[in-house]
């Protein structure tokens, strides 16, 4: 419920400019690529020089990454000084994934169907994922007036074209094939009475191919994965960390160092190959955002990679959906669907102006709100700060009564819950930290430059080049989650594993020393602290 005077005011003139506003809601015009890469340097996080640093050690020193995550990727070993028996190791398997979203749970599935004895790691239990909290959907070309190839076209463009084309490329034309793959395990995609796949546009796609189960698009997929890696009958440590990665003397990958999350005890996994889908970083705050990431988003993936010796691309590239929820306060940072977007609500400053296309890119929609809220000073104030409105009941004018509760039914439930009927009133947004574009370097079967280990999900940069377009992240945890398990499977099949070592941990605290960094601080991070320190005397 808007309560506070200044948000009333504001919210009149956003009733009064509606019928106007709908009655031009095709004319509404789209940037120019000159006017697009203006907003981005001027506004998008990215480029606040301040906010980045460069590596002073490892495979990518000298290059540029946020101040936060450069602190964890220098910092100490948690096994620094342990002494640790790997002669003898608590669990022996073909493939072991580390990570219980949707990328590792799908390189389980296709590493035990090809015959691999494969066990999944997780730092909470397995679904406890960016993956479980997706909601808008999943892109794949597989309508009549769509292809692969206008798929790709978009996905580059979306990226700025630094993208890696080879992983497009497996992207885009694995995509009907990922759709097919969810339908024949149980995902209940939204269909029309015809049973034909209802698709909608996000922003920057050129035809309607997402894909949906409603605004719980993730939790359907991740319900259908997590079902199967149970019924296959796939060990699932859960509440349990990898904290370190094991190589062989040879150097390849062999395992993990295991942490209880509860006891701390560590535990060593031997595995002839090792599959990262530790997901994304929105826990990391970076710049103190607020996050619509689950509560593991620590960048672990990034860490254990970097200390083994495998290279970042682009972890200087993070995603800042626009339409985080900014009002009321309880939800700050929460995701609002861009299918709200894609159904017709309008991006609308303090003064009932539609400032922008609403499907403009992420980055470019993210920045917009900024520029709103600051020198242009058209934003709302919350009283935490300053928000734009998402003019959510023209979806019923646009789409007829009830379309909000058919298509988007948790968004009208996350707002009812503050008695803010979104049908009626619209709704308050800022940008939130919400995908790390950037991540380990892959090649197309999955693999870093370190032998044995590989990559899915989030954890992977090159995809999405320096903004992921909606719908495909839901779509690469899919498409390269499978890829690495069936990559992975047959790797282990020609894989003997030497003696194990941590010598690669060893010699980066060398370098941490060499490099002159000091530092408290003991990586992967694992769990964001929310902790306030005060200094309270208790007598
Ligand atoms: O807006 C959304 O529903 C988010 C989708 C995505 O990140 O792909």
């Amino acid at each position: 419920m808007y309560t506070n005077p200044e948000i009333l005011k504001s919210l009149k003139k956003v009733e009064e400019t509606r019928a106007q506003r709908f009655a031009n809601k095709d004319n509404i015009r789209r940037m120019t690529g000159e006017e697009k890469e203006e907003i981005l340097k001027a506004y998008h996080p990215d480029y606040r020089e301040d906010a980045f640093t460069t590596l002073k050690i490892g495979v990518n020193k000298g290059q540029k990454v946020p101040v936060e995550l450069a602190a964890y990727l220098e910092a100490h070993s948690r096994i620094k000084d342990k002494v640790l028996d790997l002669s003898n190791p608590d669990y022996d398997v073909d493939v072991l994934v580390i990570g219980g979203g949707g990328a590792g749970a799908s390189a389980a599935i296709e590493a035990h169907e090809a015959g691999a004895n494969v066990m999944v790691v997780t730092k909470l239990r397995i679904g406890d994922a960016n993956s479980m909290m997706a909601e808008g959907g999943i892109q794949a070309a597989d309508k009549p007036n769509d292809s692969p190839a206008i798929h790709y076209i978009d996905v580059m463009g979306g990226g700025h074209f630094a993208n890696r084309p080879e992983l497009v490329y497996k992207l885009v034309t694995e995509a009907p094939d990922a759709i097919a793959w969810l339908s024949n395990l149980g995902v209940e995609f939204d269909k029309d009475e015809q049973g034909n796949m209802i698709t909608t546009h996000g922003g920057g796609t050129s035809r309607k191919r997402m894909h949906a189960a409603k605004d719980y698009s993730g939790a359907e997929i991740m319900r259908t994965l997590r079902d199967e890696v149970f019924n296959r009958g796939i060990p699932v440590v859960d509440f349990t960390a990898a904290i370190e990665l094991i190589k062989d003397d040879e150097g390849k990958v062999a395992g993990a160092v295991l942490m209880n999350m509860e006891t701390e005890d560590l535990l060593i996994a031997r595995a002839k190959t090792v599959v990262i889908a530790t997901g994304g970083a929105g826990r990391m705050h970076y710049q103190n955002f607020p996050t619509s990431n689950h509560y593991g988003a620590t960048a672990d993936g990034l860490v254990l990679g970097y200390r083994a010796g495998a290279k970042l691309l682009y972890p200087d590239t993070l995603q800042y959906h626009p339409t985080g929820a900014a009002f009321p306060e309880q939800i700050l940072g929460a995701l609002v669907t861009e299918k709200v977007r894609s159904l017709g609500a309008q991006l609308v400053n303090c003064d009932g102006e539609a400032y922008i296309h609403p499907l403009e890119t992420r980055d470019v929609n993210a920045s917009g709100i900024i520029r709103e809220c600051s020198t242009r000073d058209k934003g709302v104030d919350t009283g935490n700060g300053k928000a734009v409105w998402l003019d959510t009941p023209l979806i019923e004018m646009i789409g007829g009564e009830g379309t909000i509760m058919k298509r988007i039914p948790a968004m009208y439930r996350m707002f009812a819950k503050y008695d803010i009927d979104i049908r009626k009133v619209p709704i308050l947004v800022y940008p939130t930290l919400h995908y790390q574009n950037g991540g380990l370097e892959i090649t197309p079967d999955g693999q870093t430059g370190v032998k044995n280990l590989f990559v899915a999900g989030e954890a992977v940069g090159g995809i999405h080049g320096r903004n992921r377009l909606m719908g495909n992240s839901l779509l690469d945890i899919i498409v390269f989650g499978r890829n690495a398990g069936k990559e992975s499977a047959k790797a282990a099949k020609n894989t003997t594993v030497g003696k194990l070592t941590l010598s690669h941990v060893d010699a980066f605290e060398k370098e941490i020393e060499s490099a002159g960094i000091t530092t408290e601080l003991v990586s992967p991070k694992l769990l964001p602290d929310y902790t306030r320190h005060r200094s309270i005397e208790i007598k």
